[in-house]
């Protein structure tokens, strides 16, 4: 999608298939951050989800420190930022997955679609089907292909009968470029795929119950170069009829997949340019020591 200049360095920290390389400390404070202060532009006109002064605690830790942001319909945006920053933690406010830790405190405003999603009536189950998730680790159900897939519209209740079901079953696989691999042996069983059609299965199955946001959290570090390619290019045609959300440790994966960056330090939100200006040309001198790899 973008092409990134050569001095943006290539973070491969969590993968395990490319040589680590190493990093220094970041060079830069809190002083440096005026608190909720985002440069860039971390408003949009058509948001999907408003996201106002959010704090998240962990105890009396703040991970995340007054971050405004919208994400846009049908935007891909990435998360990039050191380890630690509160990536994960951000994402996971987005569907209440945080709300499984026990000593996670969430503050502030985030609507989807204009709805308090921390409101006391919100049905979580049915917030997760509207904004799904794949994690770092491909984690297919220990069940066939088939049922992995059919998992989330049957406890939907999404098919009342077979054939609806085989064709939410088939049009996932095929959403996830999966469906020519897999369509002879629907009824093996889904962990003895390799690692990427296992992804990729977990892509098919998030989509299933027909999500409005899907979350990514470096859904591509276990995976091998072939095999990230093929999850990217589902990326952009997933962007299409979803809004994305993609954490990722790789520069280039960002600058690949995503309209958006938004790059967080230290729990702060710093910086969120349209993706070509973060890695070209970024506005807070924090985004560009760490694109040009001064700090990881
Ligand atoms: N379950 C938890 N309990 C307590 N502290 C946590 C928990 N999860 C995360 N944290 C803390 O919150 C901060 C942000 O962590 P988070 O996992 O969101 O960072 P990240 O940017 O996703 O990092 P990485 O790139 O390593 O995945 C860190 O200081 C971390 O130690
Ligand atoms: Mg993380």
């Amino acid at each position: 999608m973008n092409s990134i200049p050569a001095n943006v360095a290539e973070k491969t920290l969590h993968d395990e298939n490319e040589q680590q390389i190493p990093v220094a400390e970041s060079p830069h404070s809190d002083a440096d951050i005026v608190e909720g202060k985002t440069v860039g532009t971390p408003f949009a006109d058509n948001a999907k989800f408003k996201l106002r002064d959010v704090e998240v605690f962990y105890g009396e830790t703040r991970a995340i420190k007054n971050v405004s942001l919208d994400i846009a319909s049908n935007e891909v945006i990435a998360f990039i930022g050191p380890s630690g920053c509160g990536k994960s933690t951000f994402l996971r406010c987005l569907n209440r997955m945080n709300d499984s830790i026990d000593i996670c405190r969430v503050k502030g405003t985030l609507e989807l679609d204009g709805q308090d999603i921390y409101d006391p009536r919100q049905d979580v189950v049915e917030l997760r089907a509207r904004v799904g998730m794949v994690f770092q680790k491909p984690n297919p159900f220990p069940k066939s292909i088939y049922d992995n897939v059919a998992y989330g519209p049957r406890i939907h209740g999404l098919a009342n009968r077979k054939s609806d079901l085989d064709d939410i079953v088939e049009s996932s696989l095929r959403k996830a470029g999966l469906w020519d691999e897999v369509k002879d042996r629907l009824d093996s069983t889904a962990t003895g795929m390799s690692g990427g059609q296992q992804q990729r299965l977990c892509i098919a199955r998030a989509i299933a119950v027909s999500p409005e946001v899907v979350l990514m959290d470096e859904p591509c570090s276990a995976l091998d170069p072939i095999a990230t390619a093929k999850v990217e290019e589902l990326i952009a045609e997933l962007s299409e009829s979803y809004t994305i959300v993609i954490v990722t440790h790789s520069m280039q994966q960002a600058a690949r997949v995503s309209h958006r960056t938004a790059y967080f330090h230290l729990g702060h939100l710093v910086e969120v340019n349209d993706t070509n200006t973060v890695f070209t040309s970024p506005e807070h001198q924090m985004t560009e020591s760490y694109i040009t790899g001064r700090f990881g």
